[in-house]
């Protein structure tokens, strides 16, 4: 059987460094915070080309308090895509503000510029391009249209690692990354964890401040509302050992992508993502009209596959109000996607598989 993600492999391919990690961290004093956190924290930034990082509880803090640390509240829209893993919307609904879900483009299953614009309006404040499955929203423009009406830029980077637009890093172009470390992503940990990235000062040091009880400084003294939002010291050391190998593991990811481009069939119906040089394949996601057909013939012949996302957003009971209109092109998606297995430990046979298996799938 081929699993679709098998998180323990990764961790197993690494377990002698991440037990001395993890043993360093249990004999030493710093729990909370401390010498692991902040030197997983320098790495990453280093790694994401940001001037700062600050390590949270999970990605969807990341999001949220982000967005708080740039002012968003009650009263405010945020532009999110319809077609992403539901706490990209929920972090918006955190701060007290309300999601605006708006289509995506068929070819990139990223935020569809065209509905961005046309969804803002006297309320927006604040705008959450996702990179969704590693391909890079189209950031440039997004930017400018933020600039033309003086909007925050959050970017989702969940699922983008270690990739970059046009030589760029993602997570620099907007004011501040969010950044998921939950175990299938690109970099994970061993439960949950996050972190944001930026290159203001200011906003990293209302960061600090504000996933930590709002404490400013050593003297502990609360000046604004804040939470309990902190990166493990246990997943920061787990991290620093995985940081290292990111980029060999999105290579790894790169290589089964254009495997599966030359192996799968011309098959009625199927189409394959997009082809950008610079995605990390958090997820390989083919489309199909008989997903679920498509999906039960796969398990049959030993390969597991994952739906990411259905239904899209819009359709979340929690999500009623937030649709900026009709989105055939989520709905859509939702219908067909279909995320076949691309982590490195578990894919290496994989595209040869699911080839095999489709030529016997009829239509
Ligand atoms: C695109 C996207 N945004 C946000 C999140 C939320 O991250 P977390 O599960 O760490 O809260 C995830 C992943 O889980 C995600 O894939």
């Amino acid at each position: 059987m081929i699993p679709q993600a098998a998180p323990a492999r990764r961790i197993a391919r690494f377990r002698a460094e991440i037990d001395a990690a993890v043993a360093s961290v249990l004999g030493g004093d710093s729990y909370i915070l401390g010498e692991a956190v902040e030197s997983f924290e320098r790495a990453f930034a280093e790694e994401a080309g940001a001037a700062h990082c600050v390590g949270v509880a999970s990605g969807t803090d990341a999001i949220a308090l982000g967005l708080r640390a740039l002012g968003i509240g009650p009263g405010d829209e945020v532009i999110v895509p319809a077609m992403t893993f539901v706490g990209t919307a929920q972090a918006v609904l955190h701060c007290g503000a309300l999601p605006r879900l708006v289509d995506v483009d068929p070819a990139t299953r990223c935020i569809d510029v065209a509905a961005a614009a046309a969804a803002v309006g006297p309320h927006t404040a604040a705008i959450v391009p996702v990179h969704l499955f590693g391909h890079p929203a189209p950031m440039p423009a997004l930017m400018e249209l933020a600039g033309r009406h003086g909007l925050a830029v959050v970017e989702d980077c969940a699922q983008s690692h270690g990739a970059s637009l046009d030589g760029r890093p993602l997570g620099g172009f907007g004011h501040a990354a969010a950044y998921s470390f939950y175990p299938t992503k690109n970099l994970g940990c061993v439960g949950d964890g996050g972190a944001v990235a930026t290159n203001d000062a200011r906003l990293a040091a209302r960061l600090r401040a504000l996933r930590n009880y709002g404490f400013d400084g050593p003297e502990r003294i609360s000046r604004v509302c804040g939470f309990n939002s902190r990166l493990d010291a246990i997943q920061a050391a787990i991290l620093s050992v995985l940081l290292p190998h990111l980029r060999a593991g999105n290579a790894e990811r790169l290589e089964i992508a254009a495997r599966y481009r030359a192996a799968l069939p011309a098959a009625a119906g199927l189409a394959l993502p997009p082809d950008h040089g610079a995605c990390v394949y958090h997820q390989f996601a083919i489309t199909h009209p008989e997903r679920d057909r498509l999906a039960a013939h796969l398990a049959a012949a030993g390969i597991g596959t994952a739906v990411h996302y259905t239904p899209g957003l819009h359709r979340h009971p929690v999500f009623a109000e937030a649709a900026s209109g009709p989105l055939p092109v989520t709905d859509a998606l939702a219908d067909t996607l279909l995320s076949l297995p691309i982590q490195p430990e578990i894919a290496a046979e994989a595209p040869e598989a699911v080839a095999a298996a489709l030529g016997t799938f009829s239509a």
